[in-house]
């Protein structure tokens, strides 16, 4: 059945000047990709990257899935991102950062050139970190943690951050698993008008473990009182300024890991998703002139949190890399009210603008017209990203906030893709509501079956990536098995195994993509990924638990909340169990994994081998009907209850 979802084109005065201009120009690069891979990629890595030492072959697929991308090639990611451009851009502002309060500041390329060396000669002299060692940062969103993560490229360490919102015993988790050095954290910031703290996560994360963690750089933002533990925690503030204003850059391989970032998965505790150095550096700037279409004159804005992927790439690398302007948010963009973004668009002339659909679902709620209110003409390009948007959000998107005149990228990708891989490009693709459209060019995207047979348009399948991209994930930091079974298990092309995303996916007859959303037991609570395994093994720390599973409920704003059924052990009664266990899973997790519904039921239904059918499950969660056959189960009684059971909740 042919379906009739609107095309928006493109805008034609925008095109004239867009990096990719029309769909020709796309299936043109797209071609010369499939015909000749390695040229393709060769072409860009020799224009776009400043390399220190040339590399002698583009891709090496002889050891897969662990691929290689410019071999032996050498180069600095921070060279790449700040010195490189000190020759034409010192006076342009790098980073235009934004505070809670309404606090401005704009750090030029030579500013950010001069705090980066001095913080990367803080890290280097003071704390003995050097090439290959970890660093952990637990920061806000201040330009020092920019500073930082640029001066771990400079001297080779490798940075793992971590989001503000994970508790001590997931910072913990994550800081003995990447074996780190030393954290960077700051005593806080603000969020609403108010300080909030950070600095207690860390000394609790460390009085649990992280024993390899030898010392902690503490950045003063909101300077309220906070605990100092004498030998170990030093003050960023008052060693900076000692510091030379510069220190040589290292070397580094193209493979050299540029950092790790923990995600979840289906399965097991989170992984330490490994990024290289040169394939996800070129792919970051690519993207950024691609999809952002960005300009020397652009101010761009990615309103992510940079303890995500969308701030490593999108706030920080891309941008830089590009030598954009981007801006860094302290604050929250419903404060002081719902008009705060836009007066930040109309205020600092803001021409991208990428966010997520949870953020615009919020705004939409809150101020409708809210946009109408300020001056927005400067925007040229939106973007969402990390979850599905429904078609109402974007609409209001496109109409309301771009005046019908920009383009909407919804760009699919993932922390493992370390960029953009499916897209639309502002300036040639016809734009279907809520809809990825097409792979960009370069990538090989397809809709497949486990056996590697591509599905017909309006049938679900499996979203893979049937070739290696530079800026793929490499490993998972100290365990590649997990790497190769997370990632490489579950299709294949060829009789090759394929990259696997974990999500489903339709292609239309206009061969257009939509991500259906995770086919794993990933839930995506506003963009935020969270395995269910993860949140059941949190929960089953409550001792009157026997049996726990958890699934998705859609949400109205959230797109996906968590929804929890629990048996209690036989004698237990627990009145308090709802709190109970959303303060576990607070102190386990973080306050992201709070549950919305928690549903304490009689059993679990389970096939008569013991398997929990999570279908029906999901199901009831959803209030659908149940269609599955309900006869296989060890005992189908259960059904009904639990149905009963989750009405009243
Ligand atoms: O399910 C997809 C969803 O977010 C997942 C990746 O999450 P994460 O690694 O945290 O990275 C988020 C930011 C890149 C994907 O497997 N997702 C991401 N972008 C989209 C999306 N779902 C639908 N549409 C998108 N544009």
């Amino acid at each position: 059945m042919k379906e009739h979802r609107p095309v928006y084109q493109p805008n034609p005065e925008f095109a004239q000047n867009a990096a990719i201009k029309s769909m020709d120009e796309y299936w043109e690069l797209q071609n010369k990709a499939k015909e000749d891979y390695e040229g393709f990629w060769k072409e860009y890595a020799d224009e776009k990257i400043d390399w220190l030492a040339p590399y002698d072959q583009v891709l090496d697929e002889s050891n897969a899935p662990f691929y290689k991308w410019f071999v032996n090639g050498k180069l600095n990611v921070c060279n790449q991102c700040v010195d490189r451009h000190l020759a034409d851009k010192a006076e342009k502002t790098a980073i235009l950062f934004e505070g809670d309060r309404g606090d401005v500041e704009h750090i030029t390329y030579a500013e950010l050139s001069l705090r980066v060396n001095r913080m990367a000669n803080l890290l280097r002299e003071k704390f003995g970190v050097v090439k290959g060692d970890r660093v952990v940062l637990y920061m806000p969103m201040i330009p020092e943690a920019a500073y930082a993560m640029l001066a771990c490229a400079r001297i080779g360490a490798i940075h793992s951050i971590v989001f503000g919102g994970f508790s001590a015993e997931a910072l913990k988790d994550r800081i003995e698993d990447a074996e780190a050095k030393l954290v960077i954290t700051a005593d806080g910031a603000y969020r609403k008008g108010k300080p909030y703290m950070l600095k207690q996560v860390v000394d609790d994360a460390l009085s649990q473990g992280g024993k390899s963690v030898e010392a902690v750089l503490v950045v003063k933002r909101n300077n309220e009182e906070i605990n100092w533990v004498e030998g170990r925690d030093h003050n960023y503030n008052e060693l900076i300024g000692e510091q030379h204003a510069e220190c040589p850059y290292e070397v580094m391989d193209s493979e050299d890991p540029l950092f790790l970032l923990y995600t979840s998965g289906s399965t097991g505790k989170p992984k330490g998703v490994q990024h290289s150095s040169a394939g996800y550096i070129l792919w970051a700037q690519m993207t950024m002139e691609w999809v952002f279409d960005i300009k020397d004159k652009d101010v761009y804005w990615c309103t992510a949190d940079i303890g995500w992927i969308t701030g490593h790439t999108y706030i920080i690398y891309g941008p830089l890399a590009a030598g954009a302007t981007t801006v860094m948010f302290e604050g929250v963009p419903t404060y002081p009210d719902a008009g705060r973004a836009w007066k930040m668009v109309q205020d600092h002339k803001i021409s991208q603008f990428y966010t997520a659909p949870t953020a615009i679902r919020v705004l939409h709620k809150m101020g409708e017209d809210e946009p109408t209110k300020y001056d927005l003409s400067s925007l040229k390009v939106l973007g969402t990203v990390g979850e599905p948007i429904d078609p109402p959000a974007w609409k209001w998107y496109y109409e309301v906030v771009g005046n019908s005149r920009c383009a909407i990228v919804d760009t699919w990708w993932q922390t493992e893709t370390g960029g953009h891989m499916i897209s639309p490009l502002p300036g040639a693709t016809p734009i279907k509501p809520a809809c990825a459209t097409f792979p960009l060019p370069g990538i090989m995207a397809e809709v497949i079956d486990p056996d590697g047979t591509p599905k017909e348009a309006g049938e679900t399948g499996l979203l893979c990536i049937t070739k290696p991209w530079p800026s793929m994930i490499r490993t998972i930091w100290g365990d590649p098995a997990r790497y190769e079974k997370s990632y490489f298990g579950d299709a294949v092309k060829d009789g090759k195994p394929v990259y696997f995303s974990g999500d489903g996916a339709v292609i239309d007859e206009d061969g257009y993509i939509t991500i259906t959303g995770r086919v794993d037991d990933v839930i995506n609570v506003s963009g935020h990924r969270m395995g269910t395994a993860e949140i059941e093994a949190a929960v089953k720390k409550d001792d009157s638990v026997a049996e726990v599973a958890v699934v998705a409920r859609p949400h109205d704003i959230k797109g996906e909340s968590i929804f929890i059924y629990i048996v209690l052990k036989e004698g237990h009664i627990n009145k308090d169990i709802k709190n109970h266990i959303n303060a576990l899973l607070s102190s386990e997790i973080g306050n992201i994994a709070k549950a919305d519904h928690i549903v304490e039921v009689p059993g679990l239904p389970k096939t008569r081998s013991g398997k929990i059918m999570r279908r029906i499950l999901r199901s009831i969660a959803k209030g659908e009907e149940i269609t599955q056959d309900i006869s296989t189960l060890e005992d189908s009684s259960i059904v009904e209850q639990i149905i009963s059971k989750a009405r009243e909740a």
